[in-house]
């Protein structure tokens, strides 16, 4: 068993953050996206990992993740020159795959408890293909399937305009080799890429052997804002541990799990968890509540934030009160001087501001 994660693409429905950092590098309680993907393929044994990886932002990859040591893995880097669809990938891929089944993951969701029982479920079972699927507020969003009597799927559909289920496809499979025959009947969709979910629809078509599995944990899909704040706030809420290792004067209150890096000092404030503040940071005068994420090298001073996720070397000053932001790396927050009415900005391309 092998395993195939995307980590390619633009990342356009999270820009700016991504004009400099690629959308699975993009860290969520101050780890990268990716690393916890990286740990569940690794947590599901398997050790030959491939990682798809783009022009524009493959480098980043790479720098990143290395050579899988850190996971006890090997990581072969395949390009896709151009984004033309999750199939296309994997008919890019083929060469690395050889015969070999494999685990796809795409490499900016995150599934509660990780895949090993999948991955266990689709060996055991001798299918020629596993995909997992979840119920959804919006499966306008998504690939979307549609069950029989028996549970096994009928019909899937990309992002259907009036979907018949709320069965949403995250982004987990486990195709065997059958797969490739399967790409090369389908054709482009209307976006112009090679889907992964007609892929699926042609191996049901042609007889195969397609199970699904309907997820009760939670699914995240940080492709957006908001999906990038409830990732934060879920993984927080989940994994975060008491672990305090900065300097914490007197006067300050840390309370409930709360994880302050090396080389932190807290003057003065109240943490309130779950919060993550990395290495290198300083917090002063200030309250930093629940489901907060602070990355390295930010300063903190005279404010109030909540809910947000500030990335490294960042400056946020005079702030009365900061909440559901994502704010990127090396960006100043500053209340002004004398003129409080004016609002000065120094906004980068693909910007949103809210006041
Ligand atoms: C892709 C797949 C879609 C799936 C989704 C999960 O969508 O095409 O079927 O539901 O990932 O994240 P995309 O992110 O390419 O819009």
């Amino acid at each position: 068993m092998k395993a195939l994660i995307l980590a390619g693409g633009k990342g356009t429905r999270l820009k700016p953050l991504t004009n400099t950092l690629s959308k699975q590098l993009i860290p969520v309680a101050n780890k990268p996206i990716l690393y916890y993907v990286l740990e569940q393929v690794a947590e599901a044994e398997i050790r030959d990992i491939g990682i798809i990886i783009s022009p524009e932002t493959g480098q980043g990859i790479k720098e990143a993740v290395g050579d899988g040591s850190r996971w006890n893995a090997q990581i072969t880097y395949i390009l896709q020159s151009e984004p033309l669809g999750l199939a296309h990938a994997v008919k890019t891929a083929q060469d690395f795959l050889g015969d070999s089944s494999f685990l796809m993951f795409l490499g900016d969701n995150l599934i509660q408890g990780g895949v090993k029982s999948f991955v266990k479920e689709f060996t055991t079972n001798k299918v020629d293909a596993l995909v997992l699927l979840k119920e959804v507020p919006d499966p306008r969003l998504f690939g979307v399937a549609e069950l029989n009597e028996k549970g096994e799927i009928t019909r899937i559909v990309e992002k259907p305009r009036e979907p018949k289920t709320n069965l949403a496809v995250p982004g987990v499979y486990l195709f065997t080799r059958d797969i490739y025959q399967a790409i090369d009947r389908i054709k482009p969709s209307w976006r112009g890429e090679l889907e992964i979910t007609d892929t699926i629809q042609q191996l049901i078509d042609s007889g195969k052997k397609v199970r699904s599995h309907i997820l009760t944990g939670w699914w995240l899909d940080t492709g957006k804002k908001d999906d990038l704040l409830e990732a934060n706030r879920i993984v927080l809420d989940e994994f975060m541990k008491r672990d305090l290792r900065g300097e914490i004067d007197a006067a300050s209150q840390v309370a409930g799990r709360v994880e302050v890096g090396e080389g932190t000092s807290i003057e003065n404030s109240i943490i309130r968890g779950p919060v993550s503040i990395a290495e290198g940071c300083q917090v002063k005068n200030s309250f930093i509540g629940p489901f907060t994420s602070v990355g390295a090298g930010t300063v903190i001073e005279h404010s109030s934030i909540e809910h947000s996720v500030i990335l490294e070397s960042c400056r946020i000053s005079g702030i009365e009160r900061l909440a559901d932001s994502v704010i990127g790396r090396s960006t100043e927050v500053i209340r002004g001087g004398q003129n409080l009415k004016a609002v000065r900005l120094f906004v980068g391309d693909d910007a949103k501001v809210e006041l």
